[in-house]
């Protein structure tokens, strides 16, 4: 494969070559993912790339451990379920108990399962731009002093990238599960994050987030794929409207057609979310829709493939 170069981009070689030594079947997959990048696009996967060798280090079995779970994600998670997807046209499960049961509850799975998200948002295309988009984009977007609110950070690399990010206020960070939230914590004392982060332990369907007291207490709030594992989205998104100060902005990373043993929200089409957003009385300012590696946004739409759709909505002023 024509890899990128190991001069300008030595940790993502890096990833490159452990997948491949372990994988060299996935070669053609990886030579479309990267063939497409630009050099901003390449720069960026490169700082990503970065931050997962240091998280690497304090991983039993480091970077072979991050390629074979790489690996056990594409080929044992992700394809069965595809291939539940393509016959039924619906995701296998729709309630999250049965999710809780059969995924979050099973701590081996959930490691692996985690380890090759990671590892997926440099070498899938579409997880890469969005990350992009919420650094280059959205993080800069926002007024100097805001505070910040992400909800479920799981891994912690888009909470560290708030922390590094100079103009940002205050940053906090809720999460349904304590398991998450001691890896986003675990994430940001591993990479080395210079700012406090607000912890706590909160279901976004807490009904004591809706009390007064909690009524807009953000300029932003994150929510990256996390709402297509919710049983009620829209309620969600009113939670985040709440949470909201009057012009706060929200930014939220949906997948449409994207089947996984956890996910129970299924979009259709980019617009579907939008709309969702829409109705709950945000101003959509912002949208980007990033296909699948290998596949135009036509084609990913016409024929239901992954499209990571990512929405910048704005509460209105009043
Ligand atoms: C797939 S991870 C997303 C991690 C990261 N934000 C990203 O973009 O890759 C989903 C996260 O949402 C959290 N989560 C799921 N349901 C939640 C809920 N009801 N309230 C708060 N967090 C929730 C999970 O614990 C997990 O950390």
């Amino acid at each position: 494969m024509n890899c990128p170069d190991q001069n300008t981009y030595p940790n993502l070689s890096k990833l490159i070559f452990e997948i491949l030594s372990l994988w060299p079947e996935h070669e053609r997959y990886l030579e479309k993912s990267f063939s497409c990048r630009d050099i901003h696009l390449l720069r960026h996967s490169e700082r990503l790339s970065a931050m997962i060798m240091r998280l690497s280090h304090t991983i039993d079995g480091g970077l072979t451990t991050l390629a074979a779970d790489y690996r056990f994600l594409c080929e044992q998670i992700v394809l069965p379920e595809e291939l539940y997807f393509r016959r039924n046209g619906r995701y296998r499960l729709t309630k999250f108990e049965d999710a809780l049961n059969t995924v979050y509850s099973d701590n081996v799975f959930m490691t692996r399962y985690m380890n090759g998200l990671l590892m997926s948002d440099v070498m899938w295309v579409n997880h890469c731009r969005g990350l992009q988009h919420y650094t280059e984009k959205f993080l800069p977007s926002l007024d100097a002093g805001s505070d910040l609110l992400e909800i479920g950070p799981g891994h912690g690399l888009l909470l560290f990238l708030a922390t590094e990010a100079s103009h940002i206020g205050s940053v906090s960070a809720w999460d349904v599960s304590q398991t998450s939230l001691a890896m986003s914590q675990h994430a940001l004392e591993t990479l080395g994050a210079t700012r406090q982060v607000k912890f706590e332990a909160r279901n976004i369907f807490d009904a004591s987030i809706l009390d007064e007291a909690r009524a807009g207490l953000f300029d932003a709030v994150v929510l990256s794929e996390v709402l297509e594992h919710l049983e009620q989205p829209e309620q969600a998104i009113r939670v985040l409207l709440h949470l909201c100060k009057p012009s706060g902005r929200v930014w939220i990373n949906v997948p449409a057609n994207s089947p996984a043993p956890d996910h129970l929200y299924l979009v259709n089409k980019p617009q579907q979310a939008e709309q969702l957003v829409r109705d709950v009385g945000f101003n959509v300012i912002d949208t980007a829709h990033f296909p699948m590696t290998g596949v135009t946004l036509d084609r990913a739409i016409k024929q239901q493939l992954t499209v990571t759709c990512i929405i910048v909505g704005e509460k209105p002023m009043q």
